[in-house]
């Protein structure tokens, strides 16, 4: 439904424009014949101008029927996805005011919020008060008086379209018009979460590649990479629940000439390599060991370069040191991988060397590099600013840099992995690399525009609770690993102190304090507005209150067990419930649960657009919040002195379970793992 009325809105849109230029033309037309009376070609100028205004009224009709189509009702029956509720109002306000406004040329899109305070409206337009000022010179011209804003509301409510979504409307104030939803659209789209589970708004299929965490091999791990494992693998998880094709990429640093250095040092230290595994535990120490090495042993560097033109040469002794090296560092990396969840396909710097080379060729024989000083440049504006920085493309000994690789990445992702669009995970101090990266690959015409999307999606810096870089006391680098097993006894030890370990099976302990740890860790960072900076700090990331993991999961335990406890039906076959007994919105707080539940599609769209996924966030937190508001006042499940069940509220305990799956899927989304029991 909503991209059938996405692309009518489209054909709207060419056919205005068309009007537009065919206006300008009979005026011009009707200018010229009126200067030149006896001009011998004015009757092939008016013969001219009847052609143009015939194809206007065409083109007129045309519109009309478009908009006739736009205004048809939406149909709940034929509705299969979730829509997104401003998306479906903001188009029929844009033909209810082309249709009543006329004579405004092109009327700028409807302004259609979503209401602060029920009492007031659910939704609101905000339209009228910018139409009165357009109106104006209009009327002005006509010597005539401009309708009042109050009018102009009303007049847009006369041709409102109908549609099943909205149950009243009134203006209030100077002209602000008020959107009352009916129950019918929740009911259905909520009964339809439990028979068919939750659908994503309807989207057409994507390629995406994302490039997310890409640590360095021999380097440690840290909160930077952290920060980008956790929202690569949700914006992964967000677009592949929109049913896009995603490729998940690490793109670790796995090439470089520091790589000759710990080769040759390997050769040395394990000379037997090549047949016995070397027992490297610290690859840190070994890596400090070698640039030791490299620093001060003029024959040791020598021999460092030419490992590297060996490696890049493909010799397989080379190559096996290299891969026996990587190997080290992946297995720690895979580590944090699996007590995170996160899934991701290792394709490093190294892929791409061939790739550097043939990049470099095409910017050379394009003539895209400059000289710089014997180093190859390319800028990302021909006309560049003192304070715009170029690309180096080929350095003066002739080696490649970053910058190299990333012109790399971006022509294999689009030209050879077909993506429509390619998003980049890592902090935020990289955005001018990314930013002439893009223009550099769009002057070369690499990206489309209009046809890809390209997002640099940066964060700010962690922070430790003294407000300063994340470090250890001793002023060291933050081990991941370390990290995240001192949440573990955190979580434990917050378990215990809610006697929780009282009541839990040793099993469901283990999970609940899994689920605790790391959904915390993930939770504050994916939490704050991500190019801000966040403080990390266990504490708080622990507490049970506010916006946090663990207020989340206890919410969502008490939430889930409605339907357990009701048993029979309700616990193991909660589809038959509500196909036989579909959700009915009665009560107030039921009708106010089910319209927060009913933004989700605006909110997953919100996500996408700016890739933050703090709006996911407060989302959740809210739904939490407003099903506390409906269970202390509804009952789902009434009982006897002696605690048996005596009534059930079918249809409240459907809303209940709607609520859980609907959170259920937002938290996979944000990388928490529900448990039932905590
Ligand atoms: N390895 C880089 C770092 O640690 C991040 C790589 C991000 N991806 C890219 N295509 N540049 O900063």
């Amino acid at each position: 439904m909503g991209d059938s009325i996405e692309k009518e809105w489209q054909n709207v849109n060419k056919l205005e424009q068309g009007i537009k230029s065919l206006e300008q033309n009979i005026q011009s037309l009707s200018n010229d014949s009126l200067e030149s009376e006896d001009d011998p070609e004015l009757n092939e100028l008016i013969a001219e101008n009847t052609k143009l205004k015939h194809r206007l009224a065409v083109l007129n009709k045309a519109i009309a029927n478009e908009r006739q189509q736009s205004s048809k009702p939406l149909d709940l029956d034929s509705i299969d996805a979730p829509i997104s509720i401003i998306d479906h109002l903001t188009k029929i306000f844009n033909v209810a005011i082309a249709t009543a406004f006329p004579e405004l040329p092109s009327p700028p899109e409807a302004a259609v919020v979503a209401g602060a305070n029920a009492k007031f409206n659910d939704y609101q337009c905000n339209s009228s008060m910018q139409l009165a000022a357009l109106l104006k010179p209009i009327y002005a011209a006509k010597g005539a008086k401009p309708p009042p804003p109050r009018d102009i509301a009303l007049k847009i409510i006369e041709n409102l379209p109908q549609t099943p979504l909205i149950e009243r409307i009134d203006v209030s104030g100077p002209g602000f018009i008020n959107i009352f939803l009916s129950k019918a659209y929740p009911e259905k789209i909520l009964n339809s979460f439990l028979l068919n589970g939750v659908q994503p708004p309807k989207h057409p299929k994507k390629r995406v590649v994302v490039d997310f965490s890409s640590p360095n091999i021999a380097k440690q791990m840290h909160v930077g990479h952290l920060r980008s494992t956790i929202i690569g693998e949700s914006i992964s998880r967000l677009l592949e629940f929109f049913g896009y094709d995603v490729l998940r990429l690490n793109h670790v640093g796995d090439w470089g000439t520091q790589f000759g250095m710990l080769i040759a040092h390997l050769e040395d230290k394990f000379p037997n390599f090549a047949k016995v595994s070397p027992p490297i535990s610290d690859l840190q120490s070994f890596y400090k060991e070698s640039k030791a090495r490299f620093d001060s042993d003029e024959e040791f560097k020598k021999r460092a370069y030419n490992r590297v033109v060996k490696l890049q040469g493909g010799d397989p002794t080379t190559v096996k040191a290299w891969t026996l090296i990587c190997d080290v560092s992946r297995k720690e990396f895979q580590k944090v991988y699996d007590q995170l969840d996160i899934t991701l396909i290792e394709r490093g710097e190294s892929f791409y060397q061939s790739r550097m080379e043939s990049i470099v060729k095409e910017l050379t024989d394009s003539g895209m590099l400059e000289d710089d000083d014997g180093r190859k440049i390319m800028w990302g504006v021909v006309d560049h600013s003192e304070n715009d920085i170029p690309l180096t493309v080929v350095k003066s000994d002739g080696g490649f840099t970053y910058d190299t690789s990333d012109m790399a990445t971006i022509k294999n992702r689009l030209e050879e992995e077909k993506a429509d669009w390619v998003i980049y995970v890592t902090d935020a101090g990289q955005s001018t690399h990314f930013k002439t990266i893009f223009q550099c690959a769009e002057r070369v015409g690499i990206i489309k525009p209009g046809v890809h999307r390209i997002d640099h999606v940066g964060f700010g810096v962690v922070l430790g609770e003294d407000g300063k870089k994340f470090k250890t006391r001793s002023g060291d680098t933050v081990k991941l690993s370390e990290l995240l097993d001192e949440g573990l006894t955190r979580a434990m030890d917050k378990l215990k102190e809610k006697e929780r370990d009282k009541v839990l099976t040793p099993e469901e302990l283990k999970q609940a304090q899994e689920s605790v740890a790391f959904g915390c860790v993930k939770y504050a960072d994916l939490s704050h507005n991500r190019t801000n900076e966040y403080v990390f700090s266990f504490d708080r990331m622990l507490e049970d209150k506010g916006n946090t993991a663990v207020y989340l999961l206890y919410a969502f335990a008490r939430i889930k067990s409605i339907a357990r406890n009701c048993g029979g039906e309700y616990a193991n076959n909660i589809k038959e419930v509500a196909r036989k007994n579909p959700i009915k919105l009665e009560h107030e707080k039921e009708f106010k649960l089910a319209k927060m539940l009913i933004k989700f599609p605006d909110v997953m769209e919100r996500v996408t657009k700016d890739l933050c996924l703090h709006y996911l966030c407060e989302f959740v937190y809210d739904v939490c919040t407003t099903f506390t508001e409906f269970y202390d006042s509804c009952y789902c499940i009434e009982k006897n002195k002696a605690g048996e069940i005596v009534k059930i509220n079918a249809s409240r305990v459907l809303l209940a379970e709607c609520t859980a799956q609907l959170l259920a899927k937002c938290f996979y989304i944000l990388g928490l793992k529900p448990v039932s029991k905590i």
